[in-house]
């Protein structure tokens, strides 16, 4: 089911999300609506939050593949790039943000096994914004030069 993406103002993508506790089918539901919700949008990412959910739970969409990623934490993170991001839930605009360049994240899957992985790039990019935002971080936060995205 295809859910609706909550926009900035909204205090539900201000606050510190819970981890999740429980691996269950509300869990399963939630990520499989998360990840329709995010092909329809043609994003690259989503957290939990962004539907209205304040858990620890991301959705990832990169050329690496599809990753659903429940209550991550940085192992390390290193080197630094700077790029043009977009979010789902501020629409329109876009800018420039100093991310690191490889990260390493554990995680867990929808069924609570633990794994872990190494990013770079542009996966790596998506894996701080989505992880900022279960946190109440937004990119504009960060960003240096917020723009419309049609400019
Ligand atoms: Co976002």
């Amino acid at each position: 089911m295809i859910r609706e993406i909550v926009q900035v103002g909204d205090e539900v993508l201000r606050q510190k999300c819970e981890p999740v506790t429980r691996f269950d089918q509300e869990l399963a539901s939630l990520l499989d609506d998360m990840k329709e919700t995010l092909k329809k949008a043609q994003g690259a990412g989503l957290a939990a939050p962004q539907v209205g959910v304040p858990l620890r739970a991301v959705i990832v969409d990169v050329p690496e593949g599809f990753f659903e990623f429940i209550n991550p934490v940085f192992v390390w993170q290193k080197g630094e790039q700077t790029g043009t991001e977009g979010c789902l839930s501020v629409t329109g605009k876009c800018g420039k943000v100093r991310r690191p360049n490889k990260v390493k994240i554990i995680y867990y899957d929808r069924k609570g096994d633990r794994y872990s992985v190494v990013a770079h790039g542009w996966f790596a990019r998506a894996i701080c914004h989505e992880l900022d935002h279960l946190d109440g971080i937004l990119y504009i936060d960060k960003a240096e030069n917020l723009r419309n995205e049609d400019d």
